[in-house]
């Protein structure tokens, strides 16, 4: 009989009647061929950076002395991991989608929270600064931390950059995710690019208090109010404190969901241009604090700018990365952008809740090797994995059988 086995399983070539050691031929025959090499997807239009325009996403943008993209960069945008089924991001974003649509339910059996994904990250200057009450010398503006395509033009810093326009459309609930560019550092912590999920829920007078005894008493907004470290001028104070409840248990819960009941989390105090008050969430991992989030309630100049006025809001924007890399215990934010096959079955799962544990990848390339030999009648199949570990040791991932052949005579 002639045993032939293969190494991370490929197709069987003929039986070879000889044992071949199993690293060192599958360096000599020039098997190992990282999956990177097949992989075909990517942007479709092909971001160019000429001499007097930059062109992306089938437009194209002036150069002037703003612009300071880079072919690198650019590469980045279209890859939309957060939409690509089963990438750890877009695991992450499904979860979180399904928690607002089961938990958040309208009158009529509606999701109260719309959720968009597609908005391109290419914004005006105006978007991802003014619209969010970001003074002109704000040091964010800085083309040192942004990418610019020119004076007028970016890829947006944040998804903060939409909450005016999906406000100004109408939307009272929704979600938002998307791709968002920083200069920075790259370590395991820092990428230039990384993910948001944006979050924006608006009350009426009536949706606010319908449920506090005496509500219709009670008002959203006061004239010749003061703003303190808890409120903003034209707010009352009971308001904004049901804003903040709402918010609060609202993060809570999701955080909650994503990481089971025992999650440590805090809230700390800061500040942010287009919320007051404002708040980080921060979970605690492996004995750190770490920050997932930022929120707080609506400055109401940007609400009085998006035509709705005559409400209150809050917003959140949270780092899917950060979140991806606490629950699935991965340890580097560049496997993000791995077209790794290794990288990405780990993701597969049926269902988007299941827990799944990322295992650290070789460093080594992967390799299939077959090998085939003719064996005494006294063989069993596990004589043959104690040499392969003898002979491999960790290395040697998977031995499977893929063909077997005895000679008639
Ligand atoms: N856009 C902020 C950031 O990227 C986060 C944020 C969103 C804060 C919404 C408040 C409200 O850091």
């Amino acid at each position: 009989m002639t045993f032939s086995s293969s190494i991370l399983s490929r197709h069987q070539l003929w039986p070879r009647p000889r044992l071949h050691r199993l690293l060192s031929d599958a360096w000599t025959n020039g098997c190992a061929a990282p999956s990177r090499c097949l992989s075909t997807d990517g942007p479709s239009l092909h971001p160019v950076i000429g001499e007097n325009s930059v062109e992306l996403l089938g437009h194209s943008y002036p150069r002037d002395d703003f612009t300071n993209v880079t072919p690198k960069i650019l590469g980045k945008v279209g890859r939309h991991l957060h939409n690509q089924p089963y990438h750890p991001l877009w695991l992450i974003k499904e979860r979180i989608k399904a928690h607002f649509y089961s938990s958040y339910i309208g009158r009529w059996g509606n999701p109260v929270f719309s959720v968009h994904d597609n908005l391109s990250p290419v914004v005006t200057v105006e978007q991802n600064f003014d619209s969010l009450l970001i003074p002109a010398d704000h040091p964010s503006r800085k083309p040192g931390d942004n990418y610019y395509l020119n004076r007028t033009t970016m890829l947006r810093a944040h998804t903060s950059a939409h909450q005016r326009e999906l406000v100004r459309s109408g939307l009272d609930a929704f979600l938002l995710a998307g791709d968002v560019y920083r200069r920075d550092e790259i370590d395991a912590s820092h990428y230039p690019v990384f993910h948001q999920m944006e979050g924006v829920r608006l009350f009426s007078n009536h949706e606010l208090f319908s449920k506090v005894p005496n509500g219709e008493d009670l008002s959203l907004f006061e004239r010749g109010g003061r703003r303190t470290p808890h409120k903003q001028e034209s707010h009352t104070l009971e308001a904004v404190k049901l804003v903040e409840f709402d918010l609060k248990q609202t993060l809570t819960r999701l955080v909650t969901h994503l990481f089971g009941s025992d999650v440590d989390v805090r809230w700390v105090d800061c500040y942010f241009p287009f919320t007051h008050p404002s708040f980080e969430l921060e979970v605690r991992f492996q004995g750190d604090w770490m920050e997932v989030l930022g929120c707080g309630v609506m400055e109401q100049e940007l609400l009085n700018s998006a035509g709705a006025g005559n409400k209150l809001g809050w917003a959140f924007g949270l780092g899917l990365e950060r979140l991806a890399m606490i629950l699935y215990s991965i340890p580097d934010i560049r496997l993000f952008w791995s077209r790794d096959e290794r990288f990405l079955k780990q993701f597969r799962v049926e269902d988007v809740q299941q827990p799944i544990c990322f295992q650290p990848l070789s460093k080594y390339p992967p390799l299939l090797n077959d090998i085939s030999f003719w064996l005494p009648e006294s063989f069993t199949e596990n004589d043959f994995y104690e040499l392969v570990r003898t002979v491999g040791g960790d290395l040697v991932e998977k031995v499977t059988l893929v063909d077997d052949f005895t000679h008639p005579k």
